[in-house]
């Protein structure tokens, strides 16, 4: 340990979440890359998330965005970099062993049970999400808490006047409002989605954009997004991905004025 320093270094003191408190990042990618044979799908690209930060994904068609997601939820190896959550290194580790440390995508609709109910297929997907340590509470008081977990989702994103239709009776826009409902129901630390207002009308889109703005501002958010005025209201903070390479990286305003950035949007 070296000598005492005045004034005392603000990150020697306080707790994690309190000010002062060392700034440990929710996600932490290091020359991340993924190689289809010749192809660098991700290239080398460096991110850091803080936790609670709000950060949308941009890019062209084919410019890896999907594919990062893939490599920070665990659905793809890395060809080589380093994936850090919450400090811990999940490079190497099973998408269903960082989902247990609270990194969650939003499931795609298609793989819900359409004749159940909104709420049956919450209650599944908090019962799916849930840690081992919660299925050996008792059958009561387990199924209570993920009731209370279904439920709080429902709410999150105004589908609980909706909990007893069943999904095959919601809109298009209200399944993708349940898509993230179920992904909030495992209580997630770190949220990624993938293009939540693809295909939605733009009253829809606005509603979206709405109830992602209101999300616990306790959970960070990683939000794919080609529309653009999407995801600048959403997030705060922009990275750009073009043919695999993080080409801007910064706040809205800054990104927004980049020349490259205009050149590849205004150009496509
Ligand atoms: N499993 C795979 N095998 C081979 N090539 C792949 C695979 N998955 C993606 N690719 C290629 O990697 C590149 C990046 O694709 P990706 O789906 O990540 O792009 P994207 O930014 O999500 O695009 P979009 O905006 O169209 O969703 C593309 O050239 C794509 O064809
Ligand atoms: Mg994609």
């Amino acid at each position: 340990m070296g000598a005492p320093t005045w004034p005392p270094s603000p990150q020697r003191s306080g707790r994690p979440g309190e000010p002062g408190a060392p700034l440990e990042l929710a996600l932490r990618l290091e020359k991340v890359s993924k190689w289809f044979g010749g192809l660098r799908a991700v290239d080398d690209v460096e991110l850091t998330v803080r936790p609670g930060e709000r950060r949308a994904l941009i890019g062209p068609n084919g410019a890896g965005k999907t594919t990062l997601f893939n490599l920070i939820a665990g659905a793809l190896p890395v060809s080589a970099g380093r994936i850090t959550l919450f400090g811990d290194d999940v490079t190497r580790l099973a998408q269903h062993r960082r989902a247990a440390l609270g990194l969650t995508r939003t499931f795609q609709i298609t793989n819900l049970f359409p004749s159940l109910s909104v709420l049956e297929n919450a209650l599944l997907a908090a019962q799916a999400l849930t840690p081992a340590k919660f299925s050996m509470l008792r059958p009561r008081g387990g199924f209570g808490e993920l009731d209370t977990r279904a439920r709080e989702a429902l709410r999150a994103v105004g589908l609980e006047d909706r909990a007893q239709s069943a999904v095959r009776h919601l809109s298009h826009g209200e399944q993708r409002q349940l898509e993230i409902a179920l992904a909030l129901a495992g209580r997630p630390r770190v949220l990624l989605l993938d293009e939540p207002a693809a295909g939605l009308s733009s009253a829809e889109a606005h509603l979206m954009t709405s109830l992602l703005r209101g999300l616990d501002p306790a959970i960070t958010l990683l939000i794919i997004e080609h529309d653009m005025d999407i995801a600048l209201e959403v997030a705060q903070h922009v990275t750009v991905l073009h043919y695999g390479k993080v080409i801007a990286d910064g706040p809205r305003e800054a990104v927004k004025a980049d020349p490259t950035v205009r050149e590849i949007y205004l150009g496509a």
